[in-house]
């Protein structure tokens, strides 16, 4: 099912000067069914954002999220999202863990639990069923978040940065996983990096986003062939060019990249 952003601003307001403050306007976006879509930009340009409202948590101030033509307008059954912070009960086993959101829907104990165990198998951590997060290493803990969302069967996976905090060799490794999941077929994925080299090894489209407000600057689809091998002719080139507008992206409002860490302020909430 096509998942779709239809020209979606999307304003807060600012918690301490009350303010509103535009994080996204007229955002275009339709993830293809089956797509491996990645979304790359600076801090703050609104890309945790723009996945809140494709998950539905958020609502946009203008414009509409679909889903398949439906508009999405809470959480949906069919979206399933990996945030940064895995979020594991740390009380929980994993197997429990993952069996969670099954059981919440109203799956008998056993069943679920027996899903679980079949998911914990596909993602290779069937051994540490018993094991308290606690007990993993944080890449591991990651693949117990993602079991946790697939074992719901979404068909549009929502991913926030969820390799962010692994080190170079443990990213590169889940990313690996990540691909077997989606070479399985059947899933759309929607997925945030600020790693470019990341994006060119997951992505079959890769979205640049520029900011003040956040918008879709420009896209790329990647035609590298797969296994993907970074230091090929084509990926270099991508990368670099994906490199280059990025700099665009940060010279185009004028500040360096740690100053786009401030939100813009505007006067009246503009959508
Ligand atoms: N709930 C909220 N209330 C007020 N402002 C918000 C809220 N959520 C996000 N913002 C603001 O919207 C802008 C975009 O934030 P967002 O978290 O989407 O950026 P991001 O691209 O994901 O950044 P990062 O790469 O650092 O994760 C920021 O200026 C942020 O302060
Ligand atoms: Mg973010």
């Amino acid at each position: 099912m096509r998942l779709r952003l239809e020209n979606v601003s999307k304003a807060f307001t600012d918690p301490l000067s009350g303010k509103g403050l535009l994080a996204l306007r007229n955002v275009d976006l339709a993830v293809e069914e089956g797509e491996f879509v990645c979304i790359v930009g600076p801090s703050g340009c609104g890309k945790s954002t723009l996945l809140n409202l494709a998950a539905g948590f958020e609502r946009p101030t203008r414009g509409r999220v679909t889903l398949g033509g439906e508009e999405v307008t809470g959480p949906h059954p069919r979206i399933g999202m990996v945030f940064q912070e895995h979020g594991l009960f740390p009380w929980l086993s994993v197997l429990d863990n993952v069996a969670f959101g099954l059981r919440n829907a109203g799956m008998p104990r056993d069943r679920a639990r027996q899903r679980a165990m079949e998911m914990l198998e596909k993602v290779d951590l069937a051994r540490f069923e018993r094991a308290r997060p606690s007990a993993l290493s944080g890449g591991m803990r990651q693949k117990v978040a993602i079991a946790r969302t697939l074992v719901l069967e979404p068909e549009v996976l929502l991913l926030d940065e969820p390799f962010g905090a692994l080190d170079e060799q443990g990213r590169k490794h889940m990313d690996l996983e990540l691909l077997k999941l989606w070479e399985m077929g059947g899933r759309t994925f929607l997925f945030i990096t600020h790693n470019i080299e990341e994006a060119i090894a997951l992505g079959s489209r890769i979205v640049l986003m520029g900011t003040n407000p956040g918008h879709v600057h420009r896209e790329w689809s990647v035609e590298v062939p797969r296994p993907r091998d970074l230091f090929q002719e084509d990926a270099v080139r991508l990368r670099k060019e994906i490199s280059c507008s990025l700099q665009d992206v940060l010279s185009e409002c004028g500040c360096k990249r740690t100053e786009l860490l401030a939100p813009i302020v505007i006067k009246d909430t503009e959508a």
